[in-house]
């Protein structure tokens, strides 16, 4: 597991893991096009299931997306109904996401410091972002914004290790990241993980999906992710010119199958 940190300024970081981390945590902003048109979205059973576990419909719910980042989780959101405001701290993500969704407000804050009033969010979501917040921060943050039986929704597509092409393509990413130790920053998508204070009660959920795409858009998927845009371009590039050859060899037509597993943590805070 990694260690959270705040996204500050890479510079201002006093370590060098602390420096890697805040510059990828902010590493979206110079790729954010690349990230819309080509990160997997979120599937409607991901919201049936969010709708089960907070025990109240989306629609009409007063919704803080954190982390929203170009806008992927808030459009399903907004479309199911709620009433959302979203929380991104980048500036190159807040520039697409206003793009994309010019009716949804979208504010400049990150999830260690939310701005936004206390007790009126029903609900508060991080889709792929709770990991980038220092819990020890962002945990008492939810509280403070969520009204008294309100509820915090943290959820993370991730691959799915058990289809063959997938374990081994994860093999492939990880060699190319030894010096990094990818495999210790695994996460669990535990209640631990979540919240290391044990302050929330989470109720765990896994939603599998899949999607087919084509090979440039599942590569484009990848080389968004913050270890590839924090690589050199050099090392990048051999990379994925390696990959492409492996997978044409695996999917002839071009098109892959990519396989997901959502997996959805819910807690519920007191009525009083
Ligand atoms: C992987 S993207 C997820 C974006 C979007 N929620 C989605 O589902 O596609 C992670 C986002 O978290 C944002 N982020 C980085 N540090 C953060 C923090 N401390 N609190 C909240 N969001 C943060 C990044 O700017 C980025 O937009």
């Amino acid at each position: 597991m990694t260690t959270p940190l705040t996204p500050d300024d890479p510079a201002a970081a006093t370590t060098p893991a602390r420096a890697h981390h805040s510059a990828r945590a902010h590493s979206f902003n110079a790729a954010a096009a690349q990230y819309a048109a080509n990160r997997p979205s979120y599937p409607p059973a991901l919201f049936d299931a969010l709708e089960e576990l907070t025990g109240r419909p989306l629609k009409g719910a007063r919704v803080v997306d954190v982390g929203a980042g170009t806008g992927l989780a808030t459009a399903r959101l907004h479309e199911r109904g709620a009433d959302v405001i979203a929380v991104e701290p980048g500036a190159g993500m807040a520039t697409e996401f206003r793009r994309t969704l010019p009716g949804v407000p979208v504010v400049r804050g990150n999830g260690d410091a939310l701005p936004l009033a206390g007790h009126r969010a029903d609900l508060l979501t991080y889709a792929q972002a709770w990991h980038w917040t220092d819990p020890a921060l962002a945990v008492p943050e939810a509280l403070r914004v969520l009204r008294p039986g309100g509820a915090l929704a943290l959820w993370w597509n991730t691959d799915a290790h058990d289809v063959p092409w997938i374990a081994e393509s994860a093999r492939r990413v990880d060699r190319h990241f030894a010096h990094l130790n990818l495999s210790a920053e695994k996460r669990d998508f535990d209640a631990r993980f979540a919240d290391p204070t044990g302050t929330l009660g989470f109720v765990h959920r896994e939603v599998r999906w899949s999607r087919r795409v084509p090979l440039d858009t599942h590569l484009a998927n990848l080389g968004s992710h913050s270890v590839f845009l924090t690589d050199t371009e050099e090392r990048a590039a051999a990379f994925f010119a390696e990959e492409r050859r492996h997978l044409l060899a695996a999917f002839p037509t071009g098109r892959v199958e990519e396989t997901y597993d959502v997996h959805l943590l819910v807690a519920r805070t007191p009525e009083t």
